[in-house]
């Protein structure tokens, strides 16, 4: 433990209390206590699981923490819910605690439903439907161990369904986490591999709210400096040896990403990369990688003025790198650049997707509600282009 004193903060557009700093981590027995809770499910892949810090904690509370439940897989499953909703009904826990990145805080969003209406996932399968959750939910708090998807301060969850291979982007308010604990020192945990997944997502987020239809003031400020945030700290947070400096400011870029979000949704990309995973197990964040240039130059003539507000953003990497081969450009360059100097693929083909797959995919990709909120209206045919183009 490094600090004794995390921050608390609030924000006037979100439920979600933010707790952050060094050592944050070692302070959530007490703020779970605080939220009146007693007993908590941990709800956690392996990896997590495994953690010397989580067992430290665990351990040493095993009156608030019953059980671990280890088990949530990338792109958790209907089963992984339904199994850990039974495991929580069967403790009678009164809270879950989702740690890991974005695949535990999605699961332990929809594992606090699950426990108290068995069998509610599965009904949740039903595209184009808004998702009903129980008034009776249990509090959800989340640790994200990754900076990117911000599922720690969302009303979203991602859940993949079994039968039908659909991937169920789950909205509603009862969702959101009460608490979000941040602690930049569990980013150190993850493999470069999941850090630039996760920080291309974060940019993804904070590009695609700035540019959405449903964006307002607040959001595209709050866009605006996670886009510039994550320009200056990507770099150094996806070194091999990352620096905790750059950890943590691309941890609250990621977090401040997801209150825009929250609010303005997403675009194009996200409805594009959602296929890509579910049917190619693609990680999110790398799937948003390879599309991201290619869905804001599609967005380009519709958004030519806001385009180049995001290269200004964007350029506070090439400021900050004068000197190394990193030059100003368009905004959809500097993506590029910056995908390119963190080592993210940038090509389908590079990452196993089959060319034949793509007509299907675009099918599916153009009835993501995404679609709605992004600057240029998205035909099946234009799906379709970004996909080979990408590919
Ligand atoms: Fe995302």
């Amino acid at each position: 433990m490094t600090s004794d004193s995390p921050t608390h903060e609030s924000f006037p557009d979100s439920p979600v209390t933010v707790v952050s700093g060094p050592g944050a981590w070692h302070r959530v027995p007490t703020e779970l206590r605080a939220l009146g809770l007693q007993r908590v499910l941990v709800v956690c892949g392996a990896n997590v699981g495994h953690l010397g810090a989580v067992q430290e904690v665990t351990a040493a509370h095993r009156d608030l923490f019953p059980a671990v439940f280890d088990q949530v897989e990338p792109d958790p499953s209907d089963r992984t819910i339904a199994a850990g909703g039974g495991l929580a009904a069967k403790l009678q826990v009164d809270g879950i605690l989702g740690v890991g990145g974005g695949s535990s805080l999605d699961a332990a969003k929809a594992i606090a439903a699950e426990a108290v209406q068995p069998g509610w996932v599965l009904e949740q399968d039903d595209p184009g439907q808004p998702t009903q959750v129980p008034d009776e939910i249990l509090p959800i708090v989340a640790v994200p161990t990754t900076a990117g998807t911000a599922s720690e301060v969302t009303p979203f969850s991602v859940i993949t369904y079994t039968a039908t291979r659909r991937k169920g982007p789950l909205s509603h308010p009862a969702l959101y986490p009460k608490l979000a604990v941040l602690d930049p020192e569990l980013l150190l945990s993850a493999p470069r591999e999941a850090r630039v997944a996760a920080g291309m997502d974060a940019l993804t987020h904070a590009i695609e709210s700035y540019l959405s239809r449903q964006a307002t003031d607040q959001t595209r400020k709050r866009s605006q400096a996670a886009v510039e945030d994550i320009a200056r700290s990507v770099v150094e947070a996806t070194a091999p040896e990352p620096d905790l400096h750059a950890l943590a400011q691309l941890q609250r870029a990621a977090m401040i990403a997801g209150l825009a979000f929250a609010v303005s949704r997403l675009g194009i990309v996200h409805a594009a990369a959602l296929p890509l995973s579910a049917l190619f197990g693609i990680p999110h964040g790398i799937a948003n990688a390879i599309l991201l240039p290619h869905g804001m130059a599609f967005n380009e003539p519709a958004a030519e003025e806001d385009m180049g507000n995001l290269a200004g953003f964007l350029s506070v990497h090439s400021r900050k790198s004068a000197g190394t081969a990193m030059e100003a450009g368009t905004a959809v360059r500097q993506v590029r650049e910056l995908a390119r100097l963190i080592g993210a693929p940038e090509k389908l083909s590079e990452v196993g997707v089959a060319r034949e797959a793509i007509a299907g995919m675009a099918e599916t990709a153009a009835l993501s509600p995404n679609l709605k909120n992004n600057p240029r209206p998205a035909t099946v045919e234009d799906l379709q282009t970004l996909y080979e183009q990408a590919w």
